[in-house]
C-alpha cells in the first residue's frame, strides 16, 4: 500500500466514523513553550481542557488528522531504520465524544482489517503511585483477540503535556514486525483525563500537580513513515516510498549518512517552507544545525559542487501532492539553501583543517570551533572526539547566547530561551522573589523548579507549610520595594568556584561549566540584593518592572510550595 493510500484510508475510515477531517497546522505552534508541532494534537489543545468548543468549531466532538510535526529529541538515533527528525503524524482525537473501547477498536479495524496488518504486541498503563492500572485496555485488547499485552510504566506509556502545560494520561502502543521481524512501535493512543500544571519533566519529577479534566479526551499518533514501512514491507523508512526517491538522489556513502542527509534536507524544507529562516536561535538554530550537518557530510564526503538542488527537488516531487505549499516555495526553499551553503562553506573548510590540528577536543575549543567556523558539534564528535560530551558543549553555547535558565535545559532537545520583553522583566522579578523568600524564611529556602512564561513567573520552592497572608503580603511588600529602589541589574563572568564561595543561588540539579554566568542585583554602591547563576537575559533596571503581584500560592509536593506571580 502506497503512502498516499495509507492517508487516504485514514482519513476515510475515521471520516466514515463520524470525524471530522482538519487540516495540519504549521510546524510552527501558537504556545510559546514549545519550538515546533510535534504532535497532532497540539492544535486540539484547546479543545481539551475546554477553552474551545469542538461542536462549535467542527460540528463534532471527533477530528482526525495528518499532522506535519517535528521532533529533534531523538537526533542522535536519526540514521537507524526507524528515526527521524520530520514525520507526517496520523492522529484521531476526541473531546468527550468516545472513549477507550472505541479507540481501541477502531485502531484495531485500522490496522488489521484496513491496511491488513499483524498486532505483534500492545502495550498498557501499568500503574503508578498517582494513576492506576489501565486494565479497561488491557480487557478490551484482550477481546479482540490480542493476547500479548505488555504492561509499562510511566516513561513509556504516559502522554503528555507538552510544553508547559497541558492534558495528559495513560496511553496504549501498538506494535507491529517490519520486514526484518522487528517489533516496531507505530501507534500511540492517548487517553487524556487529566490536565497537569506542569511540564512533562515535572510531571516525571512527581512535582506537578494533576486534576482531573472536565471531559476525557482521546488523542492518537501513528507515524506515516513508520507505518508505510510495515504496509510496504520494508526494513526500514528510508526504503518506503516516501524516502526512497530522495534516497536515491544522494552519492553512494556510508548508508547511515545517507540517511541523516535525506532525513536533515527532508526536515529543513518543511521548516523553511513553513517561514523559519536559518539563525542563531530558536528555531532558526534548529534549521541552521540540520543544513550544516548534512551540507558537512556532503563536503568530506565530495559531493558534486552543484550543490543539493536535485535533492531538494526530488522531496518536494514527494510531499507535493500533500503540502503544495511546498511547490509553490520551491525556488524560496532552494535559494535559502543555496544562501546558507555559501555562508557556511566558505568558513567551514578552515574549522575542518583547524579541527584536524587540534591535539585534543574539548567542549571549549568544540565550542570555540562551532562558534567561529560554523562547524557542527556532531561532526566534531563524530571526526575527532567520540566521547566529546554534549552538556558540556552546551554549557559553552548556554553562556554564550545568554539563553535563559528556565528554558536552556535541553537547547538541542528543542527548548530554548524566550526573549520577549514581558518574560524577561518576570525573570527578572524571579530572582527578586527568591532572594526576598531567603531574606524571610532564611537559607534553607531552596529553589526546587521554576517557569516562566509572558503571563508569570512560578517558583517551586522548599518549605514545608502554607504561606499566611500576611507573609504573601509582606513577600510582595518586599519585592515592590526593591523594584521601586532602581536597583542595577549586572551580569559577570566568573570561575565556578568564586561564584560558590560567594553564595550565589544555583538550581538544584542544574550542571554548571566551568566558567559561569552570575546575575547581580544591587545597588550603586554595590550593596548585592540577589546573586544567582543565570544564564539571563535580565532588565538592566529593577525599576523597569512595574508592580509585583502573587497570584497564587500553593503544595506541589510534600515539602515543596509554588508560588505564582506576575507583574501588572
Ligand atoms: N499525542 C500522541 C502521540 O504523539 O503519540
Amino acid at each position: 500500500m502506497q503512502s498516499y493510500e495509507l492517508r487516504q484510508k485514514f482519513l476515510g475510515f475515521f471520516e466514515k466514523h463520524g470525524h471530522k477531517i482538519v487540516p495540519s497546522s504549521s510546524l510552527l505552534p501558537t504556545d510559546p513553550s514549545v519550538l515546533f508541532t510535534t504532535a497532532g494534537m497540539q492544535q486540539f489543545k484547546p479543545y481539551y481542557t475546554g477553552e474551545a468548543d469542538a461542536m462549535a468549531d467542527f460540528g463534532s466532538l471527533n477530528t482526525v488528522s495528518i499532522q506535519k510535526s517535528m521532533r529533534t529529541s531523538d537526533i542522535d538515533e536519526v540514521g537507524d531504520d526507524t528515526h527521524d527528525t520530520f514525520f507526517e503524524m496520523l492522529g484521531n482525537f476526541s473531546f468527550g465524544g468516545y472513549w477507550k473501547k472505541e479507540a481501541i477498536e477502531y485502531a484495531h479495524e485500522f490496522i488489521t482489517k484496513i491496511v491488513g496488518l499483524e498486532i505483534s504486541y500492545v502495550t498498557v498503563f501499568k500503574g503508578s503511585d498517582v494513576v492506576p492500572k489501565d486494565k479497561e485496555s488491557k480487557e478490551i485488547w484482550k477481546s479482540l483477540g490480542i493476547s500479548d499485552v505488555r504492561e509499562e510504566g510511566m516513561e513509556d506509556v504516559f502522554w503528555g503535556p507538552t510544553g508547559s502545560n497541558g492534558p495528559c494520561g495513560p496511553t496504549t502502543e501498538i506494535y507491529c514486525k517490519n520486514a526484518n521481524g522487528k517489533d516496531v512501535e507505530i501507534w500511540n493512543i492517548v487517553f487524556n483525563e487529566f490536565f497537569c500544571d506542569g511540564s512533562r519533566e515535572q510531571l516525571l519529577e512527581g512535582i506537578a500537580k494533576f486534576t482531573p479534566l472536565g471531559k476525557k479526551g482521546i488523542d492518537t499518533g501513528m507515524g506515516l513513515e513508520r507505518l508505510a514501512m510495515i504496509a510496504q514491507k520494508t526494513s526500514n523508512i528510508f526504503d518506503t516510498d516516501l524516502f526512497s526517491p530522495i534516497m536515491r538522489t544522494i552519492p553512494d556513502v556510508e548508508l547511515r549518512i545517507k540517511r541523516i542527509i535525506a532525513d536533515h534536507f527532508r526536515s529543513s524544507v518543511f521548516l523553511i517552507s513553513d517561514g523559519v529562516l536559518p539563525s542563531n536561535k530558536d528555531q532558526g538554530y534548529i534549521l541552521r544545525r540540520l543544513l550544516r550537518r548534512a551540507m558537512t557530510y556532503a563536503k568530506i564526503n565530495g559531493f558534486p559542487k552543484e550543490g543539493p538542488a536535485d535533492l531538494i527537488h526530488a522531496i518536494i516531487d514527494v510531499y507535493k501532492a500533500q503540502y503544495r505549499e511546498l511547490d509553490s516555495n520551491r525556488m524560496k526553499i532552494i535559494d535559502m539553501v543555496y544562501e546558507e551553503r555559501e555562508k557556511f562553506g566558505a568558513t567551514v573548510e578552515k574549522g575542518l583543517k583547524e579541527l584536524e590540528k587540534m591535539q585534543k577536543i574539548d567542549a571549549k575549543n568544540a565550542f570555540f570551533l562551532y562558534q567561529t567556523f560554523g562547524v557542527p558539534f556532531d561532526i566534531i564528535k563524530e571526526l575527532r572526539a567520540k566521547d566529546l560530551n554534549q552538556g558540556a558543549f552546551e554549557d559553552e553555547l548556554k553562556k554564550h547566547q545568554e539563553l535563559s535558565r528556565t528554558a536552556s535545559a535541553g537547547m538541542f532537545k528543542g527548548g530554548l530561551a524566550d526573549h520577549d520583553p514581558k518574560t524577561i522583566k518576570l525573570h527578572t522579578a524571579h530572582h527578586l522573589l527568591l532572594a526576598v523568600l531567603g531574606e524571610l524564611f532564611g537559607k534553607t529556602v531552596k529553589q526546587k523548579g521554576s517557569n516562566i512564561n509572558q503571563e508569570r513567573l512560578r517558583i517551586d520552592f522548599s518549605f514545608d507549610r502554607k504561606l499566611t497572608d500576611e507573609e504573601k503580603k509582606k513577600i510582595e511588600a518586599r519585592v515592590n520595594e526593591k523594584i521601586q529602589e532602581g536597583l542595577l541589574v549586572v551580569k559577570r563572568e566568573m570561575p565556578k568556584e568564586e561564584a560558590e564561595k560567594i553564595g550565589a543561588e544555583m538550581e538544584f540539579g542544574v550542571k554548571y561549566g566551568n566558567t559561569v554566568l552570575v546575575y547581580f542585583i544591587e545597588d550603586k554602591k554595590g550593596n548585592v540584593f540577589s546573586k544567582e547563576f543565570c544564564g539571563g537575559p535580565h532588565v538592566s533596571n529593577t525599576s523597569e518592572l512595574g508592580k509585583f503581584k502573587i497570584m497564587k500560592e500553593e503544595a506541589v509536593s510534600a515539602g515543596v510550595r509554588r508560588i505564582k506571580a506576575t507583574l501588572e
